[in-house]
């Protein structure tokens, strides 16, 4: 029997699929669809301290080849998102979550793990280092010394499941130090990546989203070579007990398999399923099961990582 099982800091999912932070997470209701869904998993919005509005609309725009958004970290506040996961831990046939999280500074996120570090959820988080859409907010994990700082304080504390999701870095010196970092702290797993941050989207002479006069995060098609390399990247140079969580331009079984080839241990999935819904998490699997079958491969092991080089 062919298997999409896959484990990450002792939790094992059914299935490697699951939703990227952004998509098909802001309510509970939204959640229940992916929860219900073949996906074997899910992670919330991002929550922060406050309930966040985020930026003015248009802040989201699908394209031919993936998407733009700006949305801003909109969100219901972390208590929200941490009470759902909680209450979802007792329930029976629950899966294991990911619950996304960042402070607005780094006190307020020493806030919110501290909260979440003496509540009753054992679950994995996500700790956002890499929305490029608050103005006034550069991305976290850009800034190598703010982010071995962050780590080096969260860990004095926090001894419950911890990963980061990281933007895409695009210089073999940048990833060495970025690993370099990571290498130092018990983190459970390294998301690569956030949407490529910045690009411009125009539609005649205009751009299609309003914040930053039309900068924002691209996601899709324009994104998988640079999600790859990032997850191949970070397999290659971190310890194993680091999984890597693959994100970036998957709506295919093929770019599952592509990013799990890369090292990833588990796969999101954000514009694609924003464009179809949660449907897409069967499609997607029943793709990535027929490629394993026909290269005769039962579990996800057989080839996590195993890219091959030319000589
Ligand atoms: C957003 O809310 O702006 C997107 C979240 C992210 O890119 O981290």
């Amino acid at each position: 029997m062919v298997s999409t099982q896959t484990t990450i800091a002792g939790f094992t999912f059914t299935n490697c699929l699951m939703n990227a932070a952004g998509v098909f997470c802001m309510t509970k209701e939204e959640l229940e669809a992916v929860e219900q869904s073949a996906a074997g998993s899910f992670v919330t919005k991002t929550g922060t301290l406050a309930a966040r509005q985020g930026n003015p609309e248009p802040r989201y725009v699908d394209t031919e080849l993936g998407s733009i958004n700006s949305m801003g970290l909109p969100n219901l506040g972390v208590d929200y998102y941490l009470d759902y996961v909680t209450e979802l831990q007792y329930k029976e046939n629950t899966k294991p979550h990911f619950l996304s999280l960042v402070g607005m500074s780094p006190d307020e996120t020493h806030t919110i793990l501290k909260k979440v570090m003496d509540s009753d959820y054992n679950g994995l988080v996500e700790l956002n280092l890499s929305c490029p859409n608050v103005p006034g907010k550069p991305q976290i994990a850009y800034d190598f010394e703010t982010t071995n700082q962050i780590l080096s304080e969260v860990f004095r504390y926090y001894t419950k499941p911890l990963g980061i999701k990281l933007p895409p870095y695009f210089d073999i010196v940048h990833f060495d130090q970025a690993a370099e970092i990571f290498n130092q702290y018990p983190l459970a797993f390294v998301n690569c990546v956030n949407s490529v941050g910045n690009g411009l989207v125009i539609q005649d002479e205009t751009v299609v989203i309003k914040p930053k006069n039309g900068f924002g995060g691209i996601g899709g098609d324009y994104i998988k070579p640079t999600a790859l390399a990032n997850v191949h990247a970070f397999y290659q140079r971190l310890k194993p007990e680091i999984k890597i969580i693959g994100t970036g331009g998957v709506k295919t079984g093929r770019d599952a398999f592509e990013h799990i080839l890369c090292g990833a241990s588990m796969v999101q999935i954000g514009t694609a399923l924003h464009q179809e819904g949660p449907e897409i998490f069967e499609r997607i699997t029943n793709e990535l099961k027929d490629i394993m079958t026909e290269k005769g491969y039962q579990s996800l092991d057989d080839f996590r990582g195993k890219l091959n080089y030319i000589n």
